[in-house]
């Protein structure tokens, strides 16, 4: 029996963007092949106002407009009900910083997602703690930078789950060596030319032993995270030794 597809759902001002990039390469070839689907829900058809009005003042004053938590939840309401299985997803710099685990998690063990991108200042409070204490609402970052909107997020998020699911890359094995899969940061990847300008590429890789060069990819994985990333090589050392 052939699977259904893992869903996306997005809950967005600009359904327009979607699917965007991700019509190209992987995640396109993908949703043509049907492993995953996307379907958007409009939060301004949700509004009830004359002039279709989404968005209003803070309380207590302040910069900028917040989306109504009314209009909020009969979108969420309406997208739950398309992907009743989905995580509920609220992209947001206040969450949750999102790494590999999480994607892997939320691609491999959710049967798909409905993504609630904020704009403007963001989301009405109460209706992110009520979607969080009755339907398990989950709040992820992409980083500690301020994007515009929540989409932009959404590609990078959907993006991430989509190559890891099943059928999406050809070979497991180029996911399996990827940064952060074995807790570092990748190796150094070459191709042809053997010698481009005066570099060239590093003799045991062409040495065709195989032992040697996991070895040396290992060791060139392990300097580049001591280098780069402290925090994850600590955590590395912490739970491997040196
Ligand atoms: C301009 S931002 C609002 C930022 C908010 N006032 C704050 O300081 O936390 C508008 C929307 O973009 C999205 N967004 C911005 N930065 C993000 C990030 N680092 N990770 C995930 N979503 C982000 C969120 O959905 C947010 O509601």
């Amino acid at each position: 029996m052939k699977k259904s597809p893992w869903r996306a759902t997005l809950v967005t001002l600009f359904p327009e963007m979607f699917p965007g990039p991700l019509a190209y390469s992987l995640a396109g070839k993908a949703l043509e092949d049907g492993i995953w689907n996307l379907n958007t829900v409009a939060i301004r058809d949700f509004s009830l106002s004359k002039h279709n009005t989404v968005d209003d003042t803070c309380f207590g004053g302040g910069a900028g407009m917040v989306l109504r938590p009314d209009v909020v939840d009969r979108a969420l309401d309406a997208a739950t009900k398309e992907n009743p299985e989905g995580r509920i997803i609220y992209l947001t710099p206040r969450g949750k910083p999102l790494i590999q685990e999480d994607v892997r998690e939320l691609a491999l063990h959710s049967p798909g997602m409905v993504i609630l991108c904020g704009r403007y200042e963001g989301v009405d409070q109460r209706v992110l703690d009520d979607w969080q204490e009755r339907r398990g609402l989950e709040e992820y970052s992409l980083g500690d930078y301020i994007l515009s909107g929540g989409e932009i997020a959404a590609f990078a998020l959907l993006d991430a789950c989509i190559r890891l699911l099943p059928g999406v890359v050809g070979s497991e094995e180029s996911l399996q060596d990827e940064s952060f899969e074995l807790e570092l940061l990748e190796y150094p990847q070459y191709t042809r030319p053997q010698q481009w300008n005066d570099r060239m590429v590093p003799d045991v890789l062409l040495s065709g032993h195989h032992q040697k060069i996991q070895d040396w990819r290992r060791e060139q994985a392990k300097r580049i995270t001591r280098e780069r990333r402290p925090d994850l090589w600590a955590k590395y050392i912490n739970k491997h030794g040196n």
